[in-house]
């Protein structure tokens, strides 16, 4: 199947490793050009050199944190600069910090709606003047699986990302007239640092191992595994590539059937 990505201009924030990256290098691999972001500059400057070497694509990559009010319109700004407009724009941050109800506090909230909800809110907002230019504008929410199976301990995660779907569904149905596609992909168990992370908190809690932890993980996944990043990556790609040009207001887990439920 030829997913028609050659030449489409595409910005994924959150991009200089894990799931971003995986996609990213996707892109470029069917030949899109592809602005990637992250906050650590060196990093971000070594994955775009990574990525244009492996696929000869043009990469660029762009420094800033997307949870800001003002970064998220000069990212939008600095793709349509590099690349004459915007076809394709995938909105990925980091996680929130973990924590319970009595641990959290409004700082800490408020930084996760920034990073899990405004950024999301930011970037679409920003990027829709050029969208609305493109004969084949996507957006792509990234999102969790914890919007339909909430996880012990990841309450800030749990809470503020069912607004980025509330916001994923409601655009897509507003702006379905205009031709503009929007989905989400909620994420299950990948292995990413992001991973590593979530994992050691469990080996500090329980004074066990990395191994054992990720073990027990997988043992509750129908699949009996993590995913990888690239079997993430294969499901963007799709949705927001024209071969997907029917698919409106989805919410696609890409989880092993870790979420239990019928929908
Ligand atoms: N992996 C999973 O199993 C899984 C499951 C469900 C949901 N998710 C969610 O999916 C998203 C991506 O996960 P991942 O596993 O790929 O995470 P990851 O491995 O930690 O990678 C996160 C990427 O985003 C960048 N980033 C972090 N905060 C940012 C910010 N404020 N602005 C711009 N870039 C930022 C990081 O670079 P810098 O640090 O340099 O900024 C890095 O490139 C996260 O929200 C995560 O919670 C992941």
């Amino acid at each position: 199947m030829d997913l028609n990505l050659k030449d489409k201009r595409a910005l994924i924030t959150g991009s200089s490793k894990g799931l971003g990256y995986a996609t990213a290098l996707g892109l470029a691999k069917e030949g899109c050009k592809v602005a990637i972001n992250g906050r650590d500059e060196a990093k971000i400057k070594g994955a775009a050199e990574k990525l244009s070497k492996e696929t000869g694509t043009q990469i660029i990559g762009l420094v800033g944190d997307a949870s800001l009010p003002d970064v998220p319109a000069r990212l939008i700004q600095q793709t349509v600069e590099a690349f004459g407009g915007l076809d394709i724009l995938i909105t990925n941050t980091g996680g929130p910090k973990p924590g319970s109800i009595d641990s959290l506090d409004d700082d800490t909230w408020q930084k996760g709606i920034d990073l899990c909800f405004m950024a999301h809110v930011r970037l679409i907002r920003s990027a829709l003047p050029h969208l609305r230019k493109s004969d084949a504008a996507s957006i792509l929410t990234v999102t969790s699986f914890t919007v339909r199976q909430p996880l012990p301990n990841l309450l800030i995660s749990n809470s503020v990302r069912s607004a980025t779907i509330g916001l994923t569904k409601s655009l897509a149905l507003e702006l379905g007239r205009e031709g503009i596609r929007v989905n989400s992909i909620l994420p299950g168990w990948t292995e990413t640092e992001r991973v590593t992370e979530l994992l050691n908190a469990r080996v500090k809690a329980n004074n066990s191992t990395l191994e054992d932890e990720a073990k027990r993980q997988a043992a509750e996944i129908p699949l009996g595994r993590m995913g990888q990043p690239e079997e993430f990556a294969n499901a963007a790609i799709f949705l927001v590539s024209p071969a997907a040009s029917y698919i409106t207001g989805t919410m696609l887990n890409v989880d092993g059937s870790v979420v239990k439920g019928v929908y």
